[in-house]
């Protein structure tokens, strides 16, 4: 028996075993695998994500990230509650039936106004799903965002080991709570994702590691990941980015891992590689999360350098999308792209 083929039916991996296929040893059976375990249970199809960044107002400072509250050159915005609206609207004109409200971690957009929003997004749209992507809130306003019509939840762990954590982000936050935050949204009901970067500064085989063995405890709806692309306004804006092989093989290993995950072929994988979703999509990937937010705003949500698409409108980033997911074979569906659970 294969490495790879020990990996899917056990669906665990070792340290070794982790070196080993993260060496390329083994890369095109591999991928093959992933990809097989991917149409077995997803077809050839394509879920899209309408991804809205409607604030880059952050009270974080991670060390990484171009929207933390120390970046003082950036210019801050915040679409209005009318303005994200307008987005769901042209989203759903264009076949997006989830919305994504991604942004930083502001405090101007109160519990209440999430709410609103989700209640207003819901009312207008009720056969689409909403994700919320705003980072760590307490276990009552999680449960409030779900009562009003949040479906899921995308909270990046970032890393599972709590030393890498520590050099990733100030004092005060802790891998801990970053934990209890998954736990609890999952707890709630939520479809969760959880995520890393691959290549961050301090990673190691020994915290990829980590990473999968924390996956499979946790065993998320969803897993993002995508490679570190340093930011120039942050302190690791002069640290290496991360490979697209290294991001390829870690969606197929976490393909075999969790099977059923719903896996992003990421904006920055496309960013680092001018093929990088189609790369991530035939290695195991199955979602694509395009822009909806106006084309004015996106070049502001700089959380790395040189991201794609901030040029374009969300109509020719979806036409883009179809044609090259219609190159290598698969086909964009205009559904809610749950999660398929087992029989
Ligand atoms: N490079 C790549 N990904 C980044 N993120 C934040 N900063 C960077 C960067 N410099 C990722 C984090 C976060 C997600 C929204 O974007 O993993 O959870
Ligand atoms: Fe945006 Fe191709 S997906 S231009």
């Amino acid at each position: 028996m294969s490495i790879v083929d020990e990996i899917e039916a056990k669906q665990n991996i070792t340290l070794e075993q982790l070196q080993y296929l993260l060496d390329g040893n083994e890369a095109d059976y591999l991928k093959q695998r992933a990809v097989a375990v991917r149409e077995r249970i997803y077809g050839k199809d394509v879920y899209i994500r309408g991804l809205i960044e409607f604030t880059n107002y952050c009270r974080n400072n991670c060390y990484y990230c171009g929207i933390r509250r120390g970046n003082k050159i950036i210019e801050r915005y915040r679409l209005s509650q009318e303005g994200i609206l307008a987005c769901c609207g042209e989203g759903y004109r264009l076949g997006f039936r989830t919305f994504v409200l991604q942004g930083g971690e502001d405090e101007y957009y109160t519990d209440d106004r999430i709410c609103q929003l989700i209640g207003d997004i819901k009312a207008s749209y009720p056969d689409c799903a909403v994700t919320l992507s705003i980072g760590e809130k307490s276990r009552g306003s999680y449960e409030a965002y779900f009562k009003a019509g949040a479906d899921r939840y995308l909270l990046r762990h970032e890393t599972a080991d709590a030393g890498h954590y520590k050099t990733l982000h100030p004092r005060e936050m802790s891998l801990t709570n970053r934990k209890e935050c998954l736990y609890n949204l999952k707890d709630i009901g939520y479809q969760v994702g959880a995520g890393f970067m691959v290549g961050s500064p301090g990673q190691s085989v020994a915290t990829l590691y980590e990473d999968m063995q924390f996956l499979r405890e946790l065993n998320p709806h969803m897993v993002g990941i995508g490679p570190f692309i340093p930011q120039h306004d942050t302190p690791m804006g002069d640290k290496a980015a991360g490979t697209v092989d290294m991001t390829v093989t870690l969606l197929s290993i976490i393909r075999l891992l969790l099977p059923r995950v719903l896996l992003p072929a990421t904006t920055a994988l496309g960013t680092i590689d001018p093929i990088g979703r189609e790369k991530g999509l035939q290695a195991g990937a199955n979602v694509v999360m395009p822009n909806l937010s106006p084309r004015e705003f996106r070049e502001k949500y700089a959380i790395y350098d040189k991201k794609i698409c901030t040029g374009e409108e969300a109509a020719e980033c979806i036409e883009c999308l179809k044609k090259r997911v219609g190159n290598i074979g698969y086909s964009i569906v205009c559904d809610r792209g749950d999660y398929k659970v087992g029989e």
